[in-house]
Order: C-alpha cells, then sequence, then structure tokens
C-alpha cells in the first residue's frame, strides 16, 4: 500500500496534523499502536492556548470545545501564604486559554476522523521506519497479527517520546539535549467542584502544588512528590490534607475535598532532539520534545508542530515546492526553545528540590515577589503562558 504521507501516531499531533491535511486534499494513514478506549481515557494535559483553539475550529474539530471548554482569563500564583492574580488579556493585548481536556480533544478528533477522514487504524504497532534518505520512506507495522508494510512520500513521527520514528534517524544526524529533575508530579481527578474560579500555581515550603480542573463538576490537582513515590502509599485524607496545607494562604479560602477517581505519578523531564526532520522522515510533538508540565505547554506545542507542518504540506503539493518543509524543524524548535525556557523557569520556580537552600528559596521568592510588583516581570509570564504566536 501507499500513502503521501504516513503518520505515527494517533495523539493529538497525528490526528490533527491528518485532519489538517484531510481538508488540504492530502493523502494520509494514522497508525496508532493502542486501541481506541486506551487513546480516549489517558488522562493529559488540560489547558489550550488560542492557536490550539484556533486550529482545532479551522478544521471543524472545536463544536463541543466552544460549548463545554471554560474559557481563563488569568491564573492565581500562591506563595509566603499570598495570592497574586495574572491578568492575561490585560497583559498580553487580549489573549487567555482554554480548559478542555487532551481526552476530550483527542475523542473529537478520532469522531471527526471515522466519519469523514483518512484511515485511522487502532492496534497497529510501527516497528520500524526504513528508507529515510530515499523518496520512498517505509513503514513497517503489525494489524492484526499480520506484519504490514506502508510506502509513503512522507513520515511524521507523531508517536510520543517513546516512539519507534526518531531511531529511524541515524544516530549521528541527530542532537539530543536533555534534562531530568529530582521530583514528580502526584496528579488526581476528583468527583468535587473545584474549589477556585481559575488555576492556583502554589510555591510551599512543603512542595509545589496546582489546582487545575476538568469540567465545572471536576477537579484535577497535583503534588510535587519525590521520584518513585507510589500513588496508592498515600491515602486520600493525606492527599487532601496535604494539598490543603501547602494551598494555605492567610485567608478563609479552603480547598474542598471529594471521592479521588483517579490517581498517578508523573515523571518530569526536558528533552529535545535536533533537527526535527532527516530525509522524508520528520518528528512532531512529544516525538520531538518534552517539556516538564508546569505552564501547560506540551500539548500546545506538539498543535504548533503540526500547524507549520500542514501549511508545509499543504505549499508542496499546490506548487511542488519544499521550502516549508526545508524550514519545518528551524521554524519549530525556536519555539520549542522558548517554551522549554518557559517550562523551566516556571518549574524551576515553583518547586523545591531535596537539596535546596535558604540562598536557593530566597531567589525563587524574590522571582515571585517581581512577578507580582512589575507589569512587566507579569506580562513575561503571562504571554508565555497564554501562547506565543505559531509560525
Ligand atoms: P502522544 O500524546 O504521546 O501520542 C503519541 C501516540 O503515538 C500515542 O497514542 C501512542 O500510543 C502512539 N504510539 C507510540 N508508539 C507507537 C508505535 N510504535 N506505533 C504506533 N503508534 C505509536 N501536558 C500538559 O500540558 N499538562 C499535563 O498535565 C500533562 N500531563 C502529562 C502526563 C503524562 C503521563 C504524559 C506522558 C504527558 C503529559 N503532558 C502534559 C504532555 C502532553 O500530554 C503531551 O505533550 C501530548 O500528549 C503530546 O501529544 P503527541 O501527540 O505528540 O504525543
Ligand atoms: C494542567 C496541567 C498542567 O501542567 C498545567 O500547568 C495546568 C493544568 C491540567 O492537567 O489541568
Amino acid at each position: 500500500a501507499h500513502t503521501t504521507v504516513g503518520i505515527v501516531g494517533g495523539g493529538p499531533a497525528g490526528l490533527l496534523l491528518a485532519r489538517q491535511l484531510h481538508l488540504a486534499g492530502i493523502d494520509c494513514v494514522v497508525l496508532e499502536a493502542r486501541d481506541r478506549t486506551y487513546v480516549e481515557h489517558r488522562q493529559r494535559a488540560g489547558i489550550l492556548e488560542q492557536g490550539t483553539v484556533d486550529a482545532l475550529r479551522a478544521c471543524g474539530a472545536a463544536d463541543r470545545l466552544d460549548r463545554e471548554g471554560l474559557i481563563h482569563d488569568g491564573i492565581e500564583l500562591r506563595w509566603n501564604r499570598r495570592s497574586h492574580r495574572i491578568d492575561f488579556p490585560a497583559l498580553t493585548g487580549g489573549r487567555r486559554v482554554w480548559v478542555y481536556a487532551q481526552t476530550e480533544v483527542v475523542k473529537d478528533l478520532i469522531a471527526l476522523q471515522l466519519t469523514d477522514g483518512p484511515p485511522l487504524l487502532f492496534e497497529a504497532e510501527v516497528t520500524a521506519v526504513t528508507g529515510a534518505e530515499t523518496d520512498r520512506p517505509v513503514i513497517h507495522y503489525t494489524h492484526e497479527g499480520i506484519r504490514r508494510t506502508l510506502t509513503c512520500d512522507y513520515v511524521v513521527g507523531c508517536d510520543g517520546f517513546h516512539g519507534v520514528v526518531r531511531s529511524a534517524i541515524p544516530a549521528t544526524e541527530l542532537r539530543t539535549a536533555e534534562r531530568t529533575y529530582p521530583y514528580s508530579w502526584f496528579g488526581i481527578l476528583a468527583n468535587v467542584p473545584p474549589s477556585c474560579d481559575e488555576l492556583i500555581y502554589a510555591h510551599s515550603p512543603r512542595g509545589f502544588a496546582l489546582h487545575s480542573m476538568r469540567t465545572p463538576t471536576v477537579s484535577r490537582l497535583y503534588l510535587q512528590v519525590p521520584n518513585g513515590t507510589d500513588p496508592d502509599s498515600w491515602s486520600d485524607t493525606q492527599i487532601w490534607d496535604e494539598l490543603q496545607s501547602r494551598f494555605a494562604i492567610d485567608s478563609d479560602w479552603k480547598l474542598t475535598p471529594g471521592p479521588i477517581t483517579q490517581r498517578a505519578v508523573l515523571p518530569m523531564r526536558s528533552f529535545v532532539t535536533e533537527p526535527m526532520r532527516y530525509g522524508r522522515v520528520l518528528l512532531a510533538g512529544d516525538a520531538a520534545h518534552i517539556v516538564p508540565p508546569t505552564g501547560a505547554k506540551g500539548l500546545n506545542l506538539a498543535a504548533a508542530d503540526v500547524i507549520v507542518l500542514a501549511r508545509a504540506f499543504a505549499d508542496w503539493t499546490a506548487t511542488g515546492t519544499t521550502a516549508g518543509l526545508d524550514a519545518y524543524s528551524g521554524t519549530c524548535l525556536k519555539r520549542v526553545w522558548r517554551a522549554e525556557h518557559f517550562s523551566w523557569f516556571m518549574t524551576t520556580t515553583l518547586h523545591t528540590t531535596p537539596d535546596q537552600s535558604a540562598f536557593d528559596t530566597h531567589l525563587q521568592l524574590s522571582q515571585l515577589d517581581r512577578i507580582a510588583s512589575s507589569p512587566h516581570a507579569a506580562a513575561e509570564l503571562a504571554e508565555n503562558y497564554a501562547g506565543l504566536p505559531v509560525g
């Protein structure tokens, strides 16, 4: 079999790319290793930037997002038992973000793809991609127990951090830059209305905590914990008590506990692969780069990559030019490194390291005080959080 663009991975990057290519009249196939239920219920990101929302709208995938998504015009920062609000529209010339879970974005894109879209195969595990340097790269995969191949004009690896497409690029052609962090996030989902209207990012002597949400009746919260923490080693009461004490401020604000329906511990990492293209193989999203979650950039970066890539493929099919494809890696990496810096900044400003000194703590608190007292410092945070322009 042959297709123009072979897409490996049916996460947000692969599905959004497929949708955009289909609307541009470009033939493509998506191969996804896991089953539909698994992909639709994998609990991950929750914040969409304007650029991501615009792209979903432009490809007709935003009907439910526009009905059910929660528009947020700011976040709250807490430290030293005080609270400070960052007002996004006021500081960025009108930008805002949407609370709409990655699970819902993926469900909406899959539903569209299955009714009006190019082929999307679940339980199709890609084992290798060969011929990156030829003009007919080949995807090798297994579907329903049968080994198959798909010949393509181009292959796009949207297969996440643990994907296989990156290894189709010779190691001598790739540079990677990486950082790990000495803490993880313990994330819970709870059937209780959020105790806040906007997200709360808290610095505390006991470590970082984040209050997020999924819907008006479902809360999503995170606690900084040591690497290797077993999520089942904490009782529900311990979790709520620890969250309450990390969010505590000098007011009568209270966190309302509720039934916890999911719990997981996530390690944190920064990772960038350069370049994001070799021959006729391109990488997009987590396959090419990872950020620690503080700042909510992962899903939005994945979307930005495929927005740039879809335009490049549209130019190539319309006029035969490869200028956009040739510029893809450089264009994306500029934005990727900005998000890498912002995510590292948010992470290291708000978390406490196991060997934290008084000096380190003073620098963090001084930075947070600066954000609260200078509109310039606040605007720098707001612009990055609400999202820089795509392209
Ligand atoms: P993915 O969503 O990882 O999709 C890759 C797809 O490829 C998967 O469906 C996978 O099954 C498939 N695949 C992999 N290998 C193969 C193969 N060999 N053959 C076929 N298919 C394959 N971001 C935030 O902003 N906030 C968060 O709270 C947050 N939490 C996260 C929690 C976890 C555990 C993880 C891993 C990430 C989290 N992120 C978060 C980041 C965000 O979810 C990712 O940046 C986003 O999912 C990237 O989308 P993607 O399509 O590039 O990759
Ligand atoms: C969520 C995750 C983040 O990393 C973040 O910065 C904000 C919200 C979330 O899962 O809701």
